[in-house]
């Protein structure tokens, strides 16, 4: 009798370290399971600095919806669009992290959808055009977390995804 309890107790606790281990995050997980958006310090930063004008992009555009200021949103709109050095950055930023480019160019495309609607006017679908792009700002963000790495490490990755 004492014997199988023991044996029950012993079982239990393998499973109860089984499962632990499994919960723990594994290599290439940030501790919250977001991916890594693997960046050099220095861009890092830049990136961030972006992501805060980008939000300033979006208060401009609710405020100047408010008072049916279209060319105000478009031009608004106009920071958040795609454009061939937005793009480069993109690439660039993405060049470690697999995945990152293709949302980060999704999101600005989807922005652009926001300066079409702005054109004509149409405040409904400026309203939606938005809430499409802030669906990507938020999709992103549930995806990718900020991890720097040394400037050594990331000449390594970039060059060694680049073959
Ligand atoms: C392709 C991915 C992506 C998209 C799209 C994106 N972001 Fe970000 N954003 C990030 C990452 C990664 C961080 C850094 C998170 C971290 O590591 O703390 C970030 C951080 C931020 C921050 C914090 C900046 C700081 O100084 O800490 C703000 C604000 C922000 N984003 C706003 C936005 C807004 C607004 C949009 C859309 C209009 C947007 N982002 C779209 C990836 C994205």
């Amino acid at each position: 009798m004492k014997c199988r309890n023991i044996k029950l107790w012993f079982l239990l606790l393998m499973l109860v370290l089984a499962l632990s281990m499994t919960a723990h995050p594994s290599g290439g997980q940030t501790l919250d399971g977001r991916k890594p958006l693997i960046l050099p310090a220095m861009m890092a930063a830049h990136q961030k600095q972006n992501m805060r004008e980008h939000l300033i992009a979006v208060q401009e555009i609710v405020a100047a919806l408010s008072t049916d200021d279209f060319n105000a949103v478009e031009q608004a709109a106009k920071n958040l669009g795609y454009n061939e050095a937005m793009g480069q950055r993109c690439n660039m930023l993405g060049a470690a992290t697999p995945g990152f480019t293709a949302m980060a160019l999704n999101f600005h495309h989807t922005a652009d959808r926001i300066v079409d609607a702005a054109k004509k006017h149409d405040r409904a679908a400026t309203m939606t055009a938005l809430s499409n792009t802030l669906t990507t700002c938020t999709n992103c963000h549930a995806t990718f977390k900020q991890t720097i790495v040394d400037e050594q490490t990331w000449q390594r990755l970039i060059t060694k995804s680049g073959e």
